[in-house]
């Protein structure tokens, strides 16, 4: 769809009105909430959807015979089914449901990863978050395998040719993130999938902070793995998703015991159940699974691509009046950004400037955002981050505009 087009079309205001928490204000102030990278908040069809299993349909799954059981189990399947057809995955035996992205890639880590041994290398990029840094270093660590990191440079961008040769017959691994939560950047992850796949290499892909604002079809993708989170996508926390290769899942031994995960236990042996749920040991969060598939309706009824229209619109407004204001830099100038925007101002710590931007009701993220290499590769103790979803506003920029002016009179 055209971007203006999809754009001329969105109306922000009757999108905000389905979430009631930003109609709520903080310290008397309007509510901006600018920091749906780290958790979008959630709209009323996902509120209501979990409160009516709660209220109607919960008992554990898989396990009853009695009719609540099976209509919980329903409820739970169902979410499994909604997710694959978002990604687009050609079988319900390649949705494992995970506590989130984090818990998607340590699952990879320690089953398939236990493969692996001297002489092998995974390779990730500089801009990772945390979450596809630590798990890649802890599997080495158990394994004698070898972590490469691509490089980036001083825009934000991946440097793809270091990364092309960086890939060899010894890569057994490539994880990238598909937009960096600090930077917001794209990365070119077709050029970087083909590229892994001559080098006969396996592609896992962060796309936490993907999947909210592009639309992920992992067959066109010809990934191996697709990890993210429901709470990244308007839907509740404590759940995500691994999705798998089915013959890629096949050959990986199961990672965490327990019950639901086997068909047969005794003390001479244990047989392991089918695909994923040999992946999901013990009771799941059903709830979960059925806010996150609300949260997917949602966002197909508002239209990605119109959210995405929107919030592109909005990234380039609000980079332009955070470039004007005297001593403000942005780091991360990538030429294809998500509604990302992290921030430095002269002589203001971030945390400092996080506090008077919360006393004029605006909710930025200030840290690292789990992302330390790049906070060191751009020599900086942490950025202030602004982000944008489906609902962000031109008043929401204002406000924030404004409250930056106001910490440039406190600081002077
Ligand atoms: C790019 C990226 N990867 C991974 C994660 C971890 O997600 P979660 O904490 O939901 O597991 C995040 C969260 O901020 C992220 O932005």
């Amino acid at each position: 769809m055209n971007a203006r087009i999809a754009e001329s079309f969105y109306d922000v205001a009757r999108v905000r009105a389905d979430f009631p928490i930003l109609s709520t204000s903080v310290r008397g102030k309007r509510l901006a909430f600018l920091d749906t990278a780290a958790s979008a908040q959630r709209p009323l069809a996902v509120i209501e959807a979990v409160d009516c299993y709660e209220r109607t349909s919960h008992a554990n799954v898989h396990r009853g015979v009695y009719q609540l059981s099976q209509k919980a189990t329903d409820a739970f399947e169902g979410a499994r089914e909604r997710v694959r057809r978002f990604l687009n995955a050609s079988s319900l035996k390649e949705v494992v449901f995970t506590r989130g992205t984090t818990e998607s890639i340590n699952l990879v880590a320690q089953s398939w990863g236990q493969r692996l041994g001297p002489g092998d290398e995974i390779l990730i990029t500089w801009m990772e978050h945390h979450a596809n840094i630590v798990p890649w270093q802890m599997l080495c660590q158990r394994t004698g395998a070898t972590l490469k990191v691509a490089p980036i440079d001083r825009r934000g961008e991946l440097d793809l040719a270091t990364f092309k040769a960086l890939l060899s017959n010894r890569t057994k691994l490539v994880a990238f993130t598909q937009v960096s939560n600090a930077l917001g950047t794209v990365l070119p992850i077709k050029d970087m999938i083909a590229a892994a796949r001559a080098a006969g290499a396996l592609v896992l892909i962060d796309g936490a902070q993907a999947v909210a604002h592009q639309r992920v079809d992992v067959q066109a993708l010809d990934c191996d793995f697709y990890a993210f989170s429901s709470h990244k996508l308007y839907g509740p926390t404590g759940i995500g998703v691994l999705w798998a290769r089915e013959s890629v899942l096949r050959e990986m031994p199961p990672w965490q015991g327990g019950g639901d995960m086997i068909l047969t236990v005794s003390f001479s042996g244990t047989t392991y159940n089918d695909l994923p749920y040999r992946f999901e040991a013990g009771t799941p969060n059903i709830s979960g699974a059925v806010g996150l598939a609300a949260a997917i309706d949602y966002l197909d009824a508002l239209g990605i691509e119109r959210a995405h229209a929107h919030e592109q619109r909005l990234l380039k407004r609000a980079t332009a009046a955070l470039k004007a204001i005297d001593g403000l830099q942005i780091i991360g100038e990538a030429n294809e950004k998500s509604g990302v925007i992290s921030f430095v101002l002269d002589g203001v710590h971030p945390h400092d400037l996080g506090t008077i931007l919360d006393d004029e009701g605006v909710a930025v993220r200030t840290g690292h955002h789990c992302a330390m290499p790049v906070m060191d590769f751009f020599d900086v103790p942490a950025t202030a981050r602004a982000s944008f979803g489906c609902y962000s506003d031109d008043a929401d920029i204002d406000q924030l505009v404004r409250a930056l002016g106001r910490a440039r009179e406190v600081f002077g």
